[in-house]
């Protein structure tokens, strides 16, 4: 792609526009030449700026100009070990801004909060995007939409799964319940109207996970019937520190949680792929489907996987 359709591009995603949403996209305008599009996704990266971060951002970096990269989701523990303090927080610089440096990675950041940016200040991640040419994020839970020369919508449905996660936890259950139950009715309608042909999910905590987290119970008991019923191509998360790729009823439950280090995940009967390594993934999108490779911290692959559409033309 020559550079000027990369600025153009970005002037055209940059914030706001791309942020706030995404379903008024017109069709085929930001890239009306191009059948199919890659993005990079990071999580779990803001721990205490280290050389293992480093040498993840470098590779991305290699990584996005390689395959012209339109976009980075990142999925969450954004900043360790408590959030933010506000948006002049000089975390921004030291765990963000001065380790992302390739121009490649200049391209929207699409974020979601984990568990520890929760312990932060949880609006100013939201109003850093104000102030930054790339982080956007919108909301807490939010949706964005892009697509692909062929006319093909791709939609990402970017989820605050804190609240949800803590269902069936007693006297918390209590507190989160209001936000929780919000957020899912806003899901399940936002997912029944799509009519992309691929539908993404993003969210911190793992649906499935052979990790030390492991299952989060109360995302199966939430989260998967609406991804079973609203034919969603594959869930993305982080949380647990190292990559997976587990299949469940036909959907894909993709871990990318090693974005600085790595903690050991197991293999299971329905994991396809795991590793306890310092990573991240390209995700390329095409109208027949989703091509998944996960990379180490030197840009080689590690594994490769081919995501079939849930159902013919929806
Ligand atoms: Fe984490
Ligand atoms: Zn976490």
């Amino acid at each position: 792609m020559p550079i000027n359709t990369w600025l153009t591009r970005r002037a055209l995603l940059a914030k706001g526009l791309a942020a706030a949403s995404a379903a008024v996209l017109p069709s085929g305008s930001a890239v009306p030449d191009e059948a199919s599009f890659s993005f990079l996704v990071v999580g779990d990266w803001g721990h205490a700026h280290s050389e293992g971060q480093r040498k993840v951002a470098r590779a991305m970096g290699m990584a996005a100009r390689r395959d012209q990269a339109r976009f980075v989701v990142s999925t969450g523990d954004n900043f360790y070990p408590r959030g933010v303090t506000g948006v002049t927080d000089p975390l921004w610089r030291k765990a963000f801004e001065s380790v992302y440096v390739d121009n490649a990675l200049q391209g929207p950041w699409y974020p979601v909060l984990g568990n520890h940016d929760h312990k932060g200040n949880v609006a100013a991640e939201r109003d850093y995007s104000a102030a930054s040419s790339r982080w956007s994020m919108p909301a807490d839970y939010y949706r964005h939409t892009e697509v692909l020369g062929s006319g093909n919508v791709v939609e990402l449905f970017f989820l605050d799964t804190l609240p949800l996660s803590r269902a069936g936890d007693g006297f918390i259950t209590r507190l989160f319940e209001p936000s929780a139950a919000t957020q899912l009715s806003w899901l399940s309608a936002a997912l029944a109207e799509s009519k992309a042909t691929w539908k993404i999910v993003v969210g911190h905590h793992p649906v499935f996970s052979t990790g030390p987290h492991g299952n989060t119970p109360a995302l199966i008991a939430s989260l998967k019937p609406l991804f079973d019923r609203y034919h969603v191509a594959a869930y993305v998360n982080g949380h647990d520190h190292n990559l997976q790729h587990i299949i469940v009823d036909g959907v894909s439950y993709l871990t990318c949680g090693s974005g600085a280090e790595a903690h050991p995940a197991a293999h299971s009967a329905e994991s396809t792929f795991s590793a306890a390594v310092p990573g991240f993934m390209v995700v390329k999108m095409t109208p027949s489907a989703i091509l998944v490779t996960f990379l180490d911290s030197q840009a080689r692959v590690l594994y490769r996987a081919t995501i079939p559409p849930r159902t013919a033309g929806h």
